[in-house]
């Protein structure tokens, strides 16, 4: 495993690391979440993604009890969680807790997450979306505020624009304030725009980082999907039923089933080399991976391994195949 520098921060992040969106509290329980999580430790990976919506809290304090179990040193660990929808993307009861980055809901959710994982301090804290009703000033100020305030210690966004990231790195430098230090965006094979076009300019400019999200588009890229929805698969469940025709695309399905070829010929897994890929980006600090089984894992972490193995001429194979059905 490498280390690199989450953007200009001084924080080094595994070049892998491990996320718990769908999986935890929903096929992923906190025993398997504790055994999971030491095996990808043990493999070198230091930072642990996690978001105060996923499995409405639930999700947090499976890691919170996991990390409880297995008694690291504080030191040696980075986690990280994110805020904008409150507990529930469907609640609607209170006009503060509903897709929002005002200040009065950030300030209650940092401490509504350090309570349900059980922790002093989180590492790393995200506006899980842009917000175009709360002026980006207050939102600036309400993350710096809580880093001030020791309950967190780096922050940044997901699926941000570059116009709004940009807007809110030179609010704080005009002010002092905390600066955004890095962005989660969806990045792999069928989903390039963002980080290769649209960023481009903030990795130097801003020293941005990247910590990316569904590097096999929720299992696309292992070729599961090529003969159905599996039993037991992502696909398969009923709250994710909004994302089976994107598993289903037949022509990325067929796309899959061409890189078939080349993952056998370098004698590795289609999971491994389509997160070999992104990890062969340096713009990208960590790829975030998600498993429902530690055998998943453990397939996963063995992308470390291809990434010296993509080529110029393999890398240009690879887009020739996937960049037409990319986004
Ligand atoms: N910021 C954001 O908005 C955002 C959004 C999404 C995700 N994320 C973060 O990114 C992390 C990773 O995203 P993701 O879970 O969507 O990643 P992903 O790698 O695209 O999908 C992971 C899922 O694919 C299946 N899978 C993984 N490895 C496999 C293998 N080797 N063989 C067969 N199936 C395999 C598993 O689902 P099944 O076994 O159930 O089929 C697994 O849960 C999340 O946990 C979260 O921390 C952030």
């Amino acid at each position: 495993m490498q280390y690199r520098r989450l953007g200009r921060s001084g924080l080094q992040v595994s070049e892998l690391s491990l996320g718990s969106w769908v999986t935890y509290h929903n096929q992923v329980d906190t025993r398997s979440a504790t055994e999971m999580l030491a095996a990808a430790f043990d493999a070198g990976v230091n930072f642990f993604d996690n978001a105060e919506v996923y499995a409405q809290g639930e999700s947090e304090v499976v890691m919170g009890q996991a990390f409880k179990a297995l008694k690291w040193n504080r030191l040696d660990y980075i986690v990280s969680t994110k805020f904008f929808w409150g507990l529930s993307r469907e609640s609607n009861t209170t006009v503060n807790r509903k897709d929002t980055l005002n200040r009065k809901y950030l300030m209650q959710a940092i401490d509504g997450s350090l309570r349900r994982m059980q922790l002093d301090f989180i590492d790393l804290i995200y506006c899980h979306r842009p917000d175009p009703h709360t002026p980006i000033e207050e939102t600036v100020r309400a993350m710096s505020d809580i880093i001030t305030q020791g309950k967190a210690l780096y922050w940044g966004t997901s699926e941000w624009s570059a116009a709004d990231i940009r807007a809110a790195w030179e609010i704080a430098e005009r002010h002092h304030l905390h600066k955004p230090v890095m962005e989660q965006p969806q990045y792999h094979l069928f989903h390039r725009q963002r980080v290769e076009q649209e960023y481009a300019r903030l990795y130097d400019e801003t020293g941005l980082g990247l910590t990316t999200w569904s590097p096999l588009a929720s299992g696309l890229l292992t070729g599961k999907y090529r003969d159905g929805i599996p039993a037991g698969s992502r696909g398969a469940l009923e709250s994710m039923s909004w994302i089976r025709e994107q598993l289903q695309d037949p022509a990325r399905n067929a796309a899959v089933g061409q890189l078939d070829a080349i993952a056998k010929a370098l004698g590795c897994t289609l999971a491994q080399l389509a997160i070999a890929w992104i990890n062969r980006n340096p713009r990208v600090s960590t790829v975030i991976l998600g498993a429902s089984k530690l055998s998943q894992l453990q397939d996963n972490l063995g992308a470390l391994a291809v990434t010296p193995k993509l080529t110029p001429e393999i890398v240009a194979k690879i887009d020739a195949i996937t960049l037409p059905l990319a986004k």
